[in-house]
């Protein structure tokens, strides 16, 4: 894991370093032209992932009032981002949903991160978002379901809140249908953070730092659409790292387009040098072989791609899986949305990037392990009237299960972003 971040970090590094010198002949240039410093020293293009965006406002231990006034005082930090999605996620960025009325801006994630961490949200100032959503936890959290406030349990596992920036339509059964509709969700839940909107609002409110920003960032001010779209924004700046998969993907892919030229690319320096250079990137994030067979399998004869399709691994499509149909009392999912009896026991299909930090799986939480995941597929699912018709028993061997398995813990494992998760107001 380690020397992963690293890599990651240290692609970034190069690409804040080339950013920095264009930014910094740009600002020659204006200066020349209007001899003016007015111009943003900070790009306003960026690759979400980027630790500049999430790493908090320079500085150590609780954020003070005069860091913040200093933030907010840049104006590079309230210019709308144009956001690029890291390599591999970036095959889905026509998927991007940022609301008009709610563009990305640097102060507005910073806001959005620390209301993130921040516990004093919660009624007894003992659950953030961060409880249940943790970085340490791959954004999910171990447990079954979600423990909120007073140690109380809902009834759903708590899916994980990254590559958001994907998806419109929020939840397992997607009943918010943004980001910011269900960021302020939770506050209010009496079982997750078992606030009122209001009372959210007065603490916030009677914290000076968070004022500050608020009045800063937006027209209106301080209330809870605000906190939703501050929450949304740093939410969306959370995505996945290139992966194994995607730099792999890339080979398969070209193997498959020259299939006919492989065997003379000496005569071809130019798609020589192309192969050469896709190979080496996928020996640099090596997958075992058992992986790569589980990578084949998972498009090919497991049928996984039927629904995980894409750059994220999803469709964003509810479908019925038999998980916890043979409940006296069924969880009905998308149908308690839609009312339609098709939609009985129907979830929304998850991502994929990054699951084998997210055990416990399934809506319900039911399945502990990967393993046993690929075994309810094998089985075609649990039998039930609404069970989808791309469910069927797959007849993969012990070894083909195995494998799928290593495609998704080795394959599917890029890094996150580095957060801070201390710098709070005080
Ligand atoms: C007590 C645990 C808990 C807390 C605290 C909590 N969540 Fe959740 N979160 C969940 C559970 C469980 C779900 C799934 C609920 C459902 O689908 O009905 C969920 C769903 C979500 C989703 C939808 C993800 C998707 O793929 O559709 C997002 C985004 C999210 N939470 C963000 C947040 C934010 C932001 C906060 C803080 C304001 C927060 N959560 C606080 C447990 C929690
Ligand atoms: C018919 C569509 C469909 C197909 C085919 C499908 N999935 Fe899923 N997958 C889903 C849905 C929907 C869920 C959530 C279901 C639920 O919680 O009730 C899910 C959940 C999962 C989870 C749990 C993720 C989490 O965060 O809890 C994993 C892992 C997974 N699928 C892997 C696979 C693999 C591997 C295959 C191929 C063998 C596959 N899926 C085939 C739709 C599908």
């Amino acid at each position: 894991m380690l020397r992963c971040e690293e890599r990651f970090r240290n692609r970034f590094l190069v690409g804040g370093i080339a950013a920095l010198t264009l930014t910094i002949s740009l600002n020659r240039l204006s200066v020349a032209a209007t001899n003016s410093q007015t111009k943003p020293a900070k790009s306003d293009s960026v690759t979400l992932g980027d630790p500049e965006l999430t790493q908090g406002i320079p500085g150590v231990a609780l954020l003070t009032e005069d860091q913040i006034a200093q933030w907010l005082g840049d104006p590079a930090n309230h210019v709308p981002l144009k956001v690029s999605l890291p390599s591999g996620l970036d095959a889905a960025a026509a998927n991007i949903y940022i609301p008009e009325d709610n563009p990305m801006t640097r102060a507005k994630i910073e806001l959005g991160r620390q209301l993130y961490f921040d516990e004093r949200l919660s009624s007894d100032n003992t659950v953030s978002c961060a409880s249940c959503h943790d970085p340490a936890q791959g954004y999910g959290a171990e447990m079954q379901f979600g423990v909120g406030v007073r140690g109380q349990q809902g009834g759903r596992n708590s899916p994980v809140s990254f590559n958001r920036i994907l998806s419109k339509a929020q939840f397992w059964d997607g009943r918010a249908a943004s980001l910011e509709d269900q960021a302020v969700g939770p506050i209010a839940n009496a079982i997750e953070m078992g606030n009122t909107h209001d009372a959210s609002v007065a603490t916030v409110k009677s914290i000076p730092g968070y004022r500050m920003q608020f009045e800063k960032i937006f027209d209106d001010g301080l209330n809870i659409e605000n906190v939703g779209k501050a929450l949304a924004t740093f939410e969306r700046a959370i995505v996945t790292g290139p992966m194994p998969y995607d730099a792999y993907d890339q080979v398969v892919k070209f193997e498959k387009t020259f299939a006919d030229d492989l065997e003379y690319l000496d005569e071809e320096p130019e798609l020589k040098a192309k192969y050469t250079a896709l190979k080496s990137a996928a020996d640099a994030m090596p997958m075992s072989d058992s992986a790569k067979r589980g990578m084949a399998l998972f498009s090919g004869k497991a049928n996984c791609t039927a629904c995980h399709a894409g750059a994220n691994f999803t469709d964003e499509q509810y479908h019925n899986l038999g998980v916890g149909m043979d409940a006296e009392k069924p969880d009905l999912g998308r149908f308690d949305q839609t009312g339609d009896v098709k939609d009985r026991g129907a979830f929304k299909t998850p991502t994929l990037r990054n699951v084998a930090f997210t055990a416990p799986y399934m809506h319900d939480g039911s399945q502990a392990t990967l393993e046993e995941v690929v075994d309810w597929y094998n089985k075609g699912g649990h039998p039930n009237p609404q069970l989808s018709d791309k469910m069927k028993p797959l007849n993969l061997t012990a070894q083909e299960q195995a494998d799928v398995v290593a495609f998704m813990a080795e394959g599917l494992q890029g890094d996150f972003p580095i957060v801070s998760q201390a710098r709070l107001p005080q």
